[in-house]
């Protein structure tokens, strides 16, 4: 009989315990996929005290993660703890060592993920990180894989869970933006620090990763600009929805000729663009490939089956090439590209200016405006006269730096009170 090849987990919180029962509830299928039996042979947690609502043998829990992931018998490092340390220098180690790692940490691979492909290489080991990404939606091997024959120029992803989960709970119920991140963190979604899902640093995070893959090119998450959804109000959504658009954090990467935009923020799309459709903790991600066109992945993209889906499939990967003697497949960077400041990117822009409702104060805005090569393609005006109005905007393309100095001066204008929103607008023809 083939021997079991023998699986470390590092982490049983909720994506762990998730591959801890698949590996339980499918091991004869999994065993006919992976050419053999998969053992789990220890995991690692921080109290291994704690009660569980997975059924494994308490022998295999310990409290630390250095003799767990050192142990000289096992074949495949699963990491499902996240953080950077330690498991930056256990999974560097492993590889090292020609032992097979598979994570889930976005955050790792997204600050560290060279220094973790060179230990790979150094070790002939494989690197694998599907449920890194929009977590049960097998876009990593899409890019690394299944779209080889593209250059990919453009992808735009709801790549966050929690935070589309708040925005469709606070679009379609109406419910407050702390009571819907409650349910996102107890149903599972959130990260530890729910601010990383907030503010836009989770999605950044994936966004280089898919980036790096979508382009061959190596990013960091600090390549990536990013804002993130606690500034948006009921009065936001309801404006968008007024104008035909939804509210999504959407993660874009565009390939600027040699250049390429990389930013996650708030996006106005029409009500009627394949992603508006895109809700809860579903992710999707839309890519344009020169050959294939336009294509859309869809599914779970948090919570404890979903990501231990993706978990499965490279163990199952890993373990196929261990059968054959093969080192991993690594996708490198074969490309440098310099990623576009902020300020030098072309969207368009919603903008909701608080004014006082007097004669000519509209001309005086758009008079701003076009001095700064900012053109309006429509304007709406909401509140009573005599009190405060607010005048929405949504423009045509133009240059971040020019829409900035725009309002800057427009905030000066006595008649504005304030400037309350902008937003970016895409997905429309002239995006
Ligand atoms: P979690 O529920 O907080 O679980 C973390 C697990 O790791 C716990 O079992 C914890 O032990 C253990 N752990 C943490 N630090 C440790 C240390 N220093 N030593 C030993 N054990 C340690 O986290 P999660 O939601 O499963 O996420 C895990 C990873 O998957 C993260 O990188 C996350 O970004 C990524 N991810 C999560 C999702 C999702 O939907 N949750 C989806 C995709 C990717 P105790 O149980 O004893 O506390
Ligand atoms: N916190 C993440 C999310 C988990 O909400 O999408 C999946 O990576």
């Amino acid at each position: 009989m083939t021997r079991p090849l023998e699986i470390a987990l590092l982490g049983l919180g909720t994506v762990g315990a998730g591959v801890a029962e698949l590996l339980q509830r499918h091991a004869e299928l999994l065993a006919e996929r992976a050419g053999g039996p998969l053992q789990l042979r220890r995991v690692a947690v921080r109290d291994p005290d704690k009660p569980r609502d997975v059924d494994l043998d308490p022998d295999l829990l310990c409290g630390d993660p250095t003799l767990v992931a050192a142990d000289p018998e096992i074949d495949v490092l699963v990491e499902v703890m996240g953080g950077i340390e330690p498991a930056r220098t256990l999974l560097c180690e492993a590889l090292r060592r020609g032992v097979h790692v598979v994570t889930a940490n976005k955050e790792l691979l997204a600050k560290h993920g060279a220094e973790l492909r060179e230990a790979a290489l150094q070790g002939g080991a494989g690197l694998h990180c599907e449920a890194a990404v929009a977590g049960g939606i097998p876009i990593v091997k899409a890019l690394a894989e299944s779209l080889s024959g593209n250059r990919v120029q453009a992808l735009y992803g709801i790549v966050n869970g929690t935070t589309n989960f708040i925005l469709t709970r606070m679009t379609q119920d109406k419910v407050g933006f702390a009571e819907a991140l409650k349910q996102a963190q107890d149903l599972g979604y959130a990260e530890a620090n729910p601010a990383a899902d907030v503010d836009g640093d989770d999605a950044a995070s994936k966004l280089a990763i898919l980036a790096g893959l979508a382009f061959g090119a190596e990013f960091a998450s600090d390549d990536v600009y990013r804002a993130g959804i606690g500034h948006l109000t009921p009065t936001d959504i309801q404006a968008a929805a007024d104008l035909g658009h939804v509210i999504k954090l959407l993660a874009i990467a565009k390939d600027r000729d040699g250049q390429v935009e990389l930013r996650v923020h708030p996006t106005m799309i029409p009500a009627d663009h394949p992603l508006a459709a895109v809700h809860g903790a579903y992710n999707a991600v839309f890519v344009h490939g020169d050959a294939v066109g336009d294509l859309m992945f869809y599914g779970r993209g948090a919570g404890r089956m979903p990501t231990a889906s993706a978990v499965l499939a490279d163990i199952v990967d890993a373990a196929q090439d261990l059968r054959r003697g093969v080192s991993g497949r690594i996708p490198m960077p074969s490309r440098r590209l310099a990623v576009l400041p902020m300020t030098e990117v072309t969207s368009r822009y919603y903008l909701a200016i608080q004014v006082a409702d007097q004669p000519g104060v509209l001309g005086a805005i758009a008079t701003v405006l076009g001095r700064h090569q900012v053109s309006v393609a429509s304007m709406i005006q909401k509140g009573r006269r005599d009190a405060p109005v607010d005048l929405l905007f949504v423009t045509h393309q133009a240059v971040e730096r020019q829409l900035l100095a725009a309002l800057e001066e427009v905030a000066g204008l006595p008649q504005v009170e304030r400037i309350a929103q902008v937003i970016r607008v895409e997905g429309s023809e002239e995006a």
